[in-house]
């Protein structure tokens, strides 16, 4: 139904995910009991670009609790594109919130450890854990967005004049690129969407990975911010939390529920999926999952 559309347009700011193929299109949904439903190319391995800073939030909470977090960090709309260094000179917390690029690098500085090799290897572990599953970089697209990440090193340079970041700029830099350069295929995707939506438990391995009290404030985040500057029209049409990333891919959190999980690279304007937010948009009008329609919330 949707597979034949071609609007829009893969990333290109990233040599890499210019050239990956456009017609690629998978599906994943996985709900809290764990059942798996999959359609298309469902195991081709995509970047995950942005979708990675929800799950580095959720690491940073678990390590400094989210008062701390909210404190650095922060959690204001921009209303400005993900990358956007007006939004840092502007706003009374330059930092907007953890899932903009700048947010993001605020977060991945919070997390601890003795190098920053440490720092890394906690925050992929912590991906595969809630996963369920091994992830790893794909060394490929870390190389062609680190050779052209100079935007994001201005944003942490300015985040270090307005004492954001915790401890080197570059560095963290470094490994936020290396967190968007994560490989996931649309099915381990969904599970680590169904990890935030089953309070935290990850529905394959049954491991508690996230706090089930930081979860309001991941879902949250992500029903703000998650898609950027198209997060407001995406609240008002589907009513799901959701994050996007410039690989091509879409993740939704039914609470309680699970998780769908679209890979399509071509995006709109904002950055965004144009064919993951159409499929996800349909199903959650299908199946009645708008958070903020009252039968979903078992009031009608
Ligand atoms: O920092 C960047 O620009 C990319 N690594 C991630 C941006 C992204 O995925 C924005 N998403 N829609």
């Amino acid at each position: 139904m949707f597979k034949s559309d071609t609007t829009g347009k893969n990333a290109d700011y990233i040599p890499y995910l210019a050239r990956v193929d456009s017609k690629l299109f998978g599906v994943a949904v996985v709900s809290t009991d764990n059942k798996v439903y999959t359609l298309g190319d469902v195991d081709y391995s995509f970047s995950i670009q942005s979708i990675s800073k929800v799950f580095t939030l959720a690491l940073a909470m678990e390590e400094l609790g989210p008062d701390k977090v909210f404190e650095r960090v922060g959690s204001e709309p921009t209303g400005r594109p993900f990358n956007s260094v007006v939004a840092v000179v502007d706003m009374p917390t330059h930092t907007g919130n953890p899932l903009v690029n700048a947010g993001a690098i605020a977060t991945t500085s919070l997390i601890s450890g003795h190098d920053a090799e440490s720092r890394w290897n906690k925050i992929l572990n912590y991906y595969s854990k809630a996963a369920g599953e091994k992830l790893s970089l794909i060394e490929e697209v870390y190389k062609s967005e680190a050779a052209t990440n100079q935007g994001n090193r201005a944003l942490a340079a300015l985040l270090l004049k307005y004492d954001r970041i915790s401890g080197e700029p570059l560095e963290a830099v470094d490994i936020y690129t290396k967190q968007c350069s994560v490989g996931v295929s649309v099915k381990q995707l969904a599970q680590m969407g169904a990890t935030i939506a089953n309070s935290g438990i990850n529905p394959v391995t049954g491991e508690q990975v996230m706090k089930a009290e930081d979860i309001p404030h991941i879902l949250a985040t992500m029903t703000m911010a998650g898609l950027y500057d198209g997060s407001g029209a995406w609240a008002w049409q589907v009513g799901l939390p959701a994050k996007s990333g410039v690989g091509g891919g879409i993740l939704a959190v039914i609470p309680g529920k699970g998780a769908i999980a679209v890979f399509a690279p071509p995006l709109d304007e904002a950055g965004n999926s144009v064919k993951a937010q159409k499929v996800i948009s349909y199903v959650a009008r299908k199946l009645d999952i708008n958070l903020f329609s009252p039968g979903s919330v078992g009031l009608r």
